[in-house]
Order: structure tokens, then sequence, then C-alpha cells
């Protein structure tokens, strides 16, 4: 890889952003930056400590935070106040909380200031729902990756069956489509395509198809820099 690179790729929840964003890391040597793992982290533990619901309070605490992110052999690793919390992170209840979480721009902006700081460093792949449009503006490479309602659904139906988790397929969808709802509806950086960003409709690609596809793209950008 000759020059430092940004790739910035957003999309909903269950559209394959982490998958494909940590192949990629991985096959280009970057640096992988999770973002929704920071919003999670931010989530989990307001939630612990009983505050989730007072914005004020939330904003308090996120203020007066150390967030950490660390990508390390194929593992997202988050720490809040020196604190891991990466395997609390990705439950059901951190699910139903952390749209709103996001909603709230004081919390943004201190997020925001890691991620962009983390990206001035080497080339890194970002992915979340504004890395390419507030996080990133002048990112290199921006991607859109989508994919249908019930195929999302159905991947995460797959991960929450292998790690033992019960539920419905209806409750999955359902909690998925309300994500989507406010991820998309949201005043402050709402998920939604950069206007230079390629789309990738993953219902029907395979990872090996979307990985040539953005390993060529990367071949393409650095010819004409
Ligand atoms: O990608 P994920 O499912 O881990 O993200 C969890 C939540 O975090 C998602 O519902 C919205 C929020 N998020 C955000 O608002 N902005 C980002 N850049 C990444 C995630």
């Amino acid at each position: 890889m000759s020059k430092k690179l940004i790739i910035a790729i957003d999309g909903p929840s269950g559209s394959g952003k982490s998958t494909i964003a940590k192949f990629l890391a991985d096959q280009i040597n970057a640096t992988y930056i999770d973002t929704g793992a920071m919003y999670r982290a931010i989530t989990y533990v307001a939630m612990r400590n009983g505050i989730v619901d007072d914005k004020d309070k939330v904003i308090d605490f996120v203020r007066n935070s150390t967030i950490e992110i660390k990508y390390e052999n194929g593992l997202t690793r988050v720490f809040v106040n020196g604190e891991e919390v990466t395997d609390k992170i990705r439950s059901a209840e951190v699910n139903s909380k952390v749209s709103d979480v996001s909603t709230i721009p004081e919390v943004r902006a201190e997020l925001v200031k890691i991620q962009r700081e983390l990206g001035k460093k080497e080339t890194v792949v970002a992915e979340g729902r504004d890395t390419s449009t507030v996080v990133f503006p002048n990112a290199d490479i921006k991607i859109f990756l989508t994919a249908s309602l019930d195929t999302r659904a159905d991947r995460r139906m797959k991960e929450y069956l292998e790690s033992g988790v019960e539920t419905t397929f209806e409750e999955v969808k359902e909690s998925l489509a309300n994500r989507d709802r406010i991820d998309s509806g949201r005043k402050v950086s709402p998920l939604k395509k950069a206007d230079d960003a390629f789309v990738i409709d993953s219902t029907s690609m395979t990872i090996k198809d979307e990985l040539n596809f953005l390993l060529n793209t990367i071949k393409e950008k650095q010819k004409t820099n």
C-alpha cells in the first residue's frame, strides 16, 4: 500500500459492514475502526450505571470518560475508562437502547473526535452510519453497503442461534426495522448514502465478490493518485 488511505463503509444493521471491513483491513494491512462498538460501549456502561435514559447524565459521562478501541487478531476490543467491555456490548438490551443514545449530538461529537484522531495516523477502514458523510467526508473510498431487511434479519438470526440467544425471526426483523427507522430518521448524522459513495447490495453478492470489488476500486484509486 503506497499512500495512506481512508476507506469509509456505511450501511444499516446487518448489511455485513463489519465482515467486509475486517476482511479488507486484514488484506491491505489497515486499522479497522468499528464506530458502532463505541456507541455500544457507552450505551452499555450508561445502562449499567442507571443513567441511560437521562440525556444530560449520558453527555456528562461521555465527556468525562476515556473510550479506547483496539483491533487485534480479528477482534474489536473496547475499553471505557480502562475497563474492557468487549463481551458486553452486543446484547439484545444494548441493541434496544443504542440507537437512542446515538441520537444525542453531544455524544456523537465526542466519539467523532476520537474516530478522526485514529484516522490521522495510518490507513484505516472505518464502518458505521456516518463515517463517509460526517467523520471522514474526504475519505478516499466511500461505500454504502445495503441488503434487504429479510436477508439482514436472517444473518442476525444465525448469529443469535450460534451464540445461544433465544429469539424469533419476527422479533429480530422488528428490532432491525426499528433501528433502521431511528438511525435513518434522526436529525444529527443520519444514515444516508454519501453523494460520492459506491453502492454495494450484499443481498446477492458473496463476500469474495465484495472484497474483489473493493480491492479493484482501491487499485484504481491509487493509479490516479
Ligand atoms: O453497527 P452497529 O450495529 O454496531 O451500531 C450500533 C448502533 O450505533 C446503531 O444502531 C447506530 C449507532 N451508530 C451510529 O449512530 N453511528 C455510527 N457511526 C455507528 C453506529
